[in-house]
């Protein structure tokens, strides 16, 4: 059995991967992830995202976004749908215009309403707004073109118009990196969840990145930690990008203590009252986000380029297994 069969016997809702569209011609990466044994949920990598949905101001154009969704949906396997609400990838449109705040509140329902009815059968959950806090010692709200013309607000507006758009029952997240332990940045998306409790702001989850180096990830304990954090005010949690890079050239005492980090985490995630998936950050190393970003690392995926499944596959599936 695949990792999403072994997941959901370990009481999980699935176990997924982000596709991206650069890889939808190689057949061998395609049997991979179409293969619901394996996947049983997907994440578009880019192609739901502004400035490929909404290329023009007012133009919509769902191409990159379907294909990831439409065979996905034929194979059955559920979709994280991912995101209304960014800094980045924004349209130059977007991003070069001065705004008023009423006129950008505007774009970011329209945008919202057309994305969100397009893919309204499709998405178990959505990540409504992505990478809000920044890294700054006192974690901050990101200084965006969001933040200077709506101020705060914006994340707010972005779950209401989320709420009033999707179906109902669609899981409303919050996703960002580097809240996988209790630190500044996670106390603050927590103080934000709780406050959107009280005020009655649609939110039913927070989505724990998980982009992890070797050596340097947050321990079990850690990560329970974070999980509780959240958990304890009301929402869901999920895994939405779990992968674990490592320096470059790769050996095989760094695949093993890249396996763990995997097997860790995804045991946290497991014990966890409320967390609800796991979704790794693609499965290939040849398509990973990383070596672009973190030049001297990699490998950070679970089948290495041969489409030989790793270690970290393996540790994975072990710890499924003993559940
Ligand atoms: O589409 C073009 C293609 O036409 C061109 O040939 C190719 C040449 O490099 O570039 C393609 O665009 C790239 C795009 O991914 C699609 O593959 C962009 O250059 C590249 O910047 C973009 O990177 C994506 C990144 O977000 C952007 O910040 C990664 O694939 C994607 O995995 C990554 O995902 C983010 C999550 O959305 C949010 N959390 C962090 C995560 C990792 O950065």
């Amino acid at each position: 059995p695949g990792l999403d069969v072994l997941a959901k016997r370990a009481g999980l809702l699935y176990f997924g991967t982000a596709i991206d569209n650069v890889v939808l011609d190689n057949k061998q990466y395609i049997s991979i992830a179409r293969n619901r044994s394996e996947f049983g949920q997907v994440t578009p990598a880019n192609g739901q995202k502004w400035m490929y949905i909404e290329p023009t101001q007012g133009v919509f154009n769902y191409t990159l976004g379907d294909q990831i969704t439409v065979p996905a949906t034929r194979a059955g396997q559920l979709k994280r749908c991912h995101n209304f609400v960014w800094h980045n990838q924004l349209p130059e449109w977007l991003t070069s215009a001065n705004w008023t705040k009423p006129a950008l509140v505007k774009v970011l329902e329209n945008h919202i309403k057309h994305e969100a009815r397009h893919y309204y059968n499709d998405c178990y959950a959505w990540d409504v707004v992505n990478e809000a806090f920044d890294d700054d010692a006192a974690a901050s709200l990101r200084k965006d073109i969001w933040l200077d013309t709506i101020g705060a607000e914006y994340i707010e507006l972005a779950f209401k118009f989320a709420r009033k758009y999707t179906r109902p029952g669609t899981k409303l997240y919050y996703n960002d990196y580097a809240i996988e332990s209790v630190n500044n940045k996670s106390s603050k998306v927590a103080a934000m969840v709780k406050d959107f409790k009280k005020r009655g702001v649609p939110i039913d989850g927070v989505g724990l990145q998980a982009h992890y180096t070797v050596g340097r990830a947050p321990s079990y304990d850690a990560q329970m930690a974070a999980h509780k954090l959240f958990s304890r005010l009301g929402v869901e949690t999920a895994l939405t990008e779990l992968d674990v890079r490592l320096q470059l050239p790769d050996n095989s005492t760094a695949q093993a203590l890249q396996a763990q980090v995997y097997a860790d985490s995804t045991k946290a995630c497991l014990d966890a009252d409320d967390c609800v998936g796991v979704t790794v950050w693609d499965f290939w190393d040849p398509v990973s986000w990383v070596p672009d970003t973190f030049p001297g690392y990699g490998n950070a995926d679970i089948w290495d380029a041969n489409f030989t499944k790793k270690p970290a596959y393996y540790a994975i599936s072990d710890l499924l297994r003993s559940y």
